[in-house]
């Protein structure tokens, strides 16, 4: 691969968000790096490098590749570079090709997708041919996955970090957004509609329904962080189990351990185990009445910081419990 003659090709430069991915990559990318804009009307692709060239005239000027949306066409073209980001869309409709040239070809390939169906259905199609090839496939990097996906990340790995334990499920609302569609955009959801059947794109929301791994899309593929902890029998039976940086803890035999909430040991307000139960009563009525769509939160959202007094946080230097001390509260 290091061979190549490009790092990125950005295939779709001409349109809206090919544009702007285009300036991202001139003003932001280390001014060194091997890159072409590529699409289909060579005469856009240079009137496209001479708007980008007073962005910054000194690093490396982009190269220019004219590819059809043709098999032979779109694999030359993936032969020729590391990485490839596609932004021609619809997806549903273009997308594919260029997948399937990327995944043979060995090339890894991103795009800004939003068509669930169509990932499902190349993730089905392409996951095992990318595998085999190295390629590493990321589709759905734009607005509709990249904040929930870089806000996950930062979490779990944040929850690794300090309590070296994996996360099984983590939900996100939006609450505002302050975006509207571009042209490319509408075209797509107004078409993907009278491609895919109401079931296929309901199928497609599922969660896990795009987790290679857990879906077993693959074949011998180990079960991904989602999957159950194994629990031994001393915590079955007696809800004792040790976590890496907070100690032993124990729960009581009617409440199970794997229900045990982070902030609810986190919450100084919560000072006995029928307190925790009776929060985690309220909170699963809270998420029922929420999926019938009346959610109404009974409690503010818990913080990992100090509550009113009386409190065990440390009064001098306002820092939570030792590990120690916080599993006595258990
Ligand atoms: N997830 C997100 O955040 C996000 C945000 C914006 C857009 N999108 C998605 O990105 C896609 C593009 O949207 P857009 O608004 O940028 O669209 P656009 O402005 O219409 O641009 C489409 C691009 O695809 C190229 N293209 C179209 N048909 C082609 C064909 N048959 N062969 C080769 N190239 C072809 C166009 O080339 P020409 O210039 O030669 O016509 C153009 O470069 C859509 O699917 C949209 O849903 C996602």
């Amino acid at each position: 691969m290091a061979s190549r003659e490009y790092e990125i090709v950005l295939f779709g430069a001409t349109g809206y968000t090919g544009k702007y991915t285009a300036e991202h990559i001139t003003t932001n990318l280390p001014t060194d790096l091997k890159w072409a804009v590529a699409g289909r009307s060579h005469q856009k692709l240079q009137s496209l490098v001479e708007e980008l060239k007073p962005l910054n005239p000194d690093r490396l000027q982009p190269g220019i590749e004219v590819a059809q949306l043709e098999t032979a066409e779109l694999y030359a073209l993936a032969r020729k570079t590391q990485l490839l980001i596609s932004t021609v869309g619809p997806y549903y409709k273009y997308g594919t090709a260029v997948v399937d040239a990327c995944a043979n070809c060995g090339t890894h390939y991103l795009d800004v997708t939003g068509e669930s169906p169509w990932v499902k259905e190349i993730i089905e199609k392409y996951h095992d041919v990318a595998k085999k090839n190295h390629a590493i496939l990321i589709p759905q990097t734009g607005i509709e996955s990249a904040p929930a996906d870089l806000l996950t990340w930062a979490l779990v790995s944040h929850i690794r970090q300090t309590l070296d334990r994996p996360t099984r499920r983590v939900t996100l609302t939006v609450h505002d957004m302050k975006a509207a569609p571009s042209g490319g955009t509408l075209a797509t959801v107004l078409g993907l509609f009278d491609r895919y059947s109401a079931k296929e794109v309901a199928d497609s929301m599922k969660p896990h329904a795009m987790d290679a791994v857990m879906n077993g899309v693959g074949k011998g593929q180990q079960r991904g962080l989602g999957a159950r902890r194994r629990k031994g029998w001393v915590e079955r039976v007696f809800g004792v189990r040790t976590v890496p940086g907070l100690g032993t803890l124990t729960t009581s035999l009617q409440v199970s351990t794997a229900e045990f909430r982070l902030h609810d040991f986190c919450n100084p307000s919560l000072k006995s185990p029928i307190d925790r139960l009776s929060t985690r009563e309220k909170r699963r009525k809270e998420e029922k009445e929420g999926e019938k769509g009346t959610h109404t939160p009974i409690h503010p959202p818990y913080h990992y910081s100090p509550s009113p007094s009386p409190s065990p946080y440390n009064a001098a230097t306002n820092k939570p419990p030792t590990p120690r001390a916080a599993q006595t509260r258990q």
